[in-house]
């Protein structure tokens, strides 16, 4: 009963060189003849809830043209420009609009916003629709607009389906958050009505369904795909290389399983990842067999019924106007805050240095990221230094100390990078030419647990051993003592008390501290004045602040930020991910259940706030590039 996204999809290969091959010919090359082939032979009924909802848009983009006649004919404009993959798509649409259908429009009959009993936006986001980046405007929204955001974990096996009494466990958790808020979860549509439960607002994305399903094939076989899902989930297994080596067209042609698209054909296990449709469907066994009439039906639907909006990946500018006006408690002033300027949000033009400083923060994949920008170096020319093995890593220094590291950086020869463990150092502050500054993040509960786990790791103290010997060995008390237990017991080492000071090694649980710098201001745990320093530093410094659970993004945003260095850093990453996955990986971190997470997490509240907040510069940075493949890089 249980449609499962992963299983036995996760593995991992030694072929990462013979990957780039299939990487450098996908999207480009790809010819019309297959994918249109696909979509007329077999996908047909996903295509018609796509027009469907393409043509529901398109009234509604109407219905806005007439409040504002100004826009009417950009509207149309952007209609003809419709995009590669659409010209069945558009032909389809000028049809609808011929047969004058498109006049009988009603934005009252159209607003399902009002049958919602609850300030609550449930969004059952499809996979590989863009929906990654709607999330990420949906958070910083909620801080515009005064609402939470919530979203279920990352989850081992990404169930969709469910039996009726899960449903209902799910919707009644969901119906238990505060109000307003919003919910996010890749999940097949719940029909609260059917529990006795408030309707909340229903929104979706969907985009073209063949694009959609090569985006899908080739997502799983990206390296940060499977290398970040190694990170969390440890023992999954290892994908086989012949797998991942092979490509949509072959896969196709060659009429294998996984690209065989039968009409009535059930496929449990791995998960119907196929149809968007699904989603809309439901959970009901009607709605499982491929391609059918009945499970079309249900889902137009419920889009029809209980959607308050269903955005269009390939129409991402009306949709935001669809949004604004249809459900203003949240999405007020959408359009404005993705009104993104690239040059705004380009930190690298104030650099008056080719040289990089990348003070990174430890436990975020900076070793990784390291090791990239070492294998940069050669390709795009530029030297690479780093410091040495320290005996105690002091991150915090004193201002003649401070400037006296930013003189020895600056009187390298340029272009070349620079690597630290080191909070923020201002070299205007200085006199100094001003560097580009980079550096990573990740969730700061899973790195906290992370350098937990890596004091305790034999490595550590055994290379530790080797270059000082006269540092003590551990107590083996304490090198076995596990994180939950330490947090439990309320273990000085596990304390995380607001306002606390700690000193002596430096306080590695805050990556905030990394931008924070070296003030006094900087040191007290978890704190506002903290927080804004170290947001103001990444807003008006840091050209590019990475976040380790969106790899792609932040190499994307890296190659255009900072062309000079980061040129085909993507590429490189892909050719050398099997050497650079492996470092520093601890095989001796065991799982941490999500109650201890929980408790964690209620005191790394800044913490949290800033990494969102790099998450969604970030974001913005992406979507400001207008890529041709955004929609791509939208995942
Ligand atoms: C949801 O459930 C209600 C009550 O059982 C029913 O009237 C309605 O038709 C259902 N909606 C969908 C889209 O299945
Ligand atoms: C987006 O839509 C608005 C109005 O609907 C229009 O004024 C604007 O030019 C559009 N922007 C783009 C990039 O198409
Ligand atoms: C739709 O309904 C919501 C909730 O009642 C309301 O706030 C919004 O203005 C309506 N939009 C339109 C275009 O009717
Ligand atoms: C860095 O120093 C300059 C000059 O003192 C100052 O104007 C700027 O605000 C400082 N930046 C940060 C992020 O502290
Ligand atoms: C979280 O903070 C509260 C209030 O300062 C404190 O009582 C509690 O012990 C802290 N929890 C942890 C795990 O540090
Ligand atoms: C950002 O600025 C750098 C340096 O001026 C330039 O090379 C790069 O192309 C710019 N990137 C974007 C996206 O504006
Ligand atoms: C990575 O991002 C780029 C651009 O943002 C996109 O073109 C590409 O398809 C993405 N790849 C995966 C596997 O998500």
């Amino acid at each position: 009963m249980k449609i499962r996204f992963d299983g036995e999809h996760h593995y991992f290969g030694s072929a990462a060189k013979t990957m780039d091959n299939v990487f450098r010919q996908r999207r480009m090359a790809f010819p019309k003849r297959t994918s249109e082939l696909v979509a007329l032979m077999a996908i047909s009924a996903t295509l018609f809830l796509f027009l469907h909802t393409r043509d529901l848009n398109s009234k509604l983009r109407q219905m806005e043209g007439r409040l504002q006649p100004e826009d009417l004919t950009q509207s149309a404009a952007n209609q003809i420009s419709g995009g590669s993959a659409m010209s069945a798509v558009s032909a389809m649409m000028r049809q609808l609009k011929e047969s004058g259908e498109i006049s009988n429009l009603d934005a009252k009959a159209l607003n399902n916003t009002r049958f919602a009993r609850k300030e609550m936006i449930f969004f059952n986001r499809v996979p590989k629709v863009g929906s990654q980046t709607f999330m990420e405007l949906l958070r910083t929204l909620g801080q515009h607009n005064g609402f939470a955001f919530n979203r279920d974990h990352i989850q081992r096996v990404e169930t969709v389906r469910l039996a009726p009494a899960e449903q209902l466990e799910l919707a009644a958790m969901i119906n238990s958050y505060p109000t307003p808020s919003v919910f996010v979860k890749h999940i097949c549509f719940i029909n609260f009505t059917q529990f006795h439960l408030p309707e909340p607002i229903y929104v979706n994305m969907v985009r073209d369904p063949v694009e959609r399903v090569i985006s899908w094939y080739y997502y799983v076989r990206a390296p940060w795909y499977y290398v970040e899902r190694k990170q969390v989930f440890p023992d999954i297994p290892l994908p086989d290389p012949m797998w991942l080596k092979k490509d949509f067209e072959t896969c196709v042609l060659q009429g294998d399983r996984e690209c065989q698209y039968i009409e009535g054909a059930l496929r449990e296990g791995i998960g119907d990842h196929r149809r968007q449709s699904l989603f809309f469907c439901g959970h009901s066994d009607a709605c499982t067999p491929f391609n059918t009439q009945g499970a079309l039906q249900r889902a137009k639907r419920a889009v029809e019924e209980n959607y308050a909006v269903v955005g269009v990946l390939e129409d991402l500018n009306s949709t935001l106007t669809v949004l604004e006006h249809y459900i203003p408690r949240f999405f007020k002033g959408a359009r404005q805050i993705s009104n993104l300027d690239a040059k705004a949000l380009n930190n690298t033009r104030f650099a008056r240095k080719e040289m990089i400083f990348f003070n990174r923060v430890p436990k975020v994949g900076s070793q990784t990221f390291m090791e990239l920008l070492r294998t940069l170096g050669q390709h795009n020319g530029f030297a690479f230094n780093r410091d040495h093995i320290q005996r105690v890593e002091t991150v915090r220094l004193a201002p003649a100390e401070q400037l006296e590291l930013a003189a020895m950086i600056n009187s390298y020869p340029t272009p070349s990078v620079f690597v630290k463990h080191i909070c923020f150092i201002n070299f205007t502050q200085f006199h100094l030419p001003e560097p580009i500054y980079v550096n990573m993040v990740r969730d700061p509960v899973e790195r906290v647990i992370s350098w937990y786990y890596y004091v305790r790791a034999p490595w550590y103290y055994v290379e530790r051993k080797q270059v000082f010997p006269d540092i003590p060995l551990p107590d083996p008390m304490w090198l076995k003592k596990d994180f939950e237990t330490c947090v439990l017991q309320g273990d000085r080492e596990c304390q995380y008390i607001e306002g606390a000071l700690r000193e002596g090694i430096g306080d590695h649980r805050r990556q905030s501290l990394f931008f924070c710098g070296h003030s006094d201001a900087c040191t007290p745990f978890n704190t506002q004045g903290a927080l804004q320093r170290a947001k103001r530093a990444v807003e008006e410094n840091y050209a590019v602040v990475g976040v380790l659970e969106d790899l792609n993004s932040t190499l994307t945003v890296l190659e255009h930020y900072i062309p000079r260095f980061f040129k085909g850093a993507r590429q490189v990453y892909r050719d050398e991910v099997e050497r650079f996955k492996g470092i520093n990986r601890n095989i001796f971190k065991p799982p941490v259940s999500e109650e201890v997470k929980e408790i964690v997490r209620r005191n790394f509240t800044r913490e949290i706030e800033f990494y969102h907040f790099c998450r969604q510069r970030l974001h913005r940075q992406l979507l400001a590039l207008q890529l041709p493949e955004t929609s791509e890089g939208l995942r």
